[in-house]
């Protein structure tokens, strides 16, 4: 069996989505980054001006919203309803939001059903927070990505400087903190390890070394 699904789980800034899309592009297989998805549709409820704790506006919104990850030489682009929002989802005001967003089920259930129809190829690496849980129960390689809050801040720092995007690394650090708190104790379908994911520490590990670990773990599985 060659084609196999690999879910990839993790608290934020972990470096889930660069060593998942490497890995992808090694294996040949599909990237697909689920965050990307919670925050096109918070960046939209912001422009509309939809009260974030409203589940039912929310849900109705997505159901009404296209949302497209199209694969790019850098990554991925990210499209809403046709435009193009890739940078504009990685703005603070979208990040300090997302949380709250994601944190209702009703909206969950529509996105893990669109997250499954975008699997249905097979040859996936999909990352997030509720992969291995909830979406890709089944998966073959199941990795739960972690790293110190202090190399994570970093990481963040320097992808926000390639943005563009002013910061400081404390102010990271307590918003790292913040939301992970949130997406671990909410009720649906929260951030936690799946009983049968391998725990993948990358502190230490430079990002090729991360990729080609998982990309190790899924040719043993092929
Ligand atoms: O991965 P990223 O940091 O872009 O995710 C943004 C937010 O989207 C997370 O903090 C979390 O609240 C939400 N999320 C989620 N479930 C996923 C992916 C992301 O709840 N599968």
């Amino acid at each position: 069996k060659n084609n196999i699904q690999i879910a990839i789980d993790g608290p934020a800034a972990a470096g889930k989505s660069t060593i998942a899309k490497l890995a992808a592009e090694e294996l040949g297989y599909t990237y697909i980054d689920t965050g990307a998805m919670y925050r096109a549709i918070t960046y939209k409820a912001i422009e509309r001006d939809i009260d974030l704790e409203n589940e039912e506006a929310l849900t109705q919104l997505l159901l009404e919203t296209k949302i497209d990850l199209r694969p790019s030489v850098n990554g991925q682009l990210v499209f809403l309803d046709g435009e193009d929002v890739s940078d504009a989802i990685r703005s603070n005001i979208v990040t300090s939001s997302v949380s709250a967003v994601a944190a209702h089920a009703t909206l969950r259930e529509e996105m893990v059903k669109r997250q499954l129809k975008m699997a249905e190829s097979g040859g996936v690496v999909m990352d997030g927070r509720d992969i291995g849980t909830h979406v890709l129960v089944d998966a073959e390689l199941k990795i739960f990505m972690s790293a110190s809050v202090d190399e994570r801040a970093k990481r963040r720092q320097l992808d926000n400087e390639r943005r563009g995007i002013d910061s400081h690394v404390e102010q990271l650090k307590k918003e790292i903190a913040e939301r992970d708190k949130m997406d671990s104790e909410r009720q649906a379908s929260p951030l936690v390890q799946a009983k049968d994911a391998i725990y993948l520490d990358t502190t230490e590990l430079s990002i090729m070394e991360a990729a080609q670990h998982i990309i190790q773990l899924a040719k043993e599985r092929m």
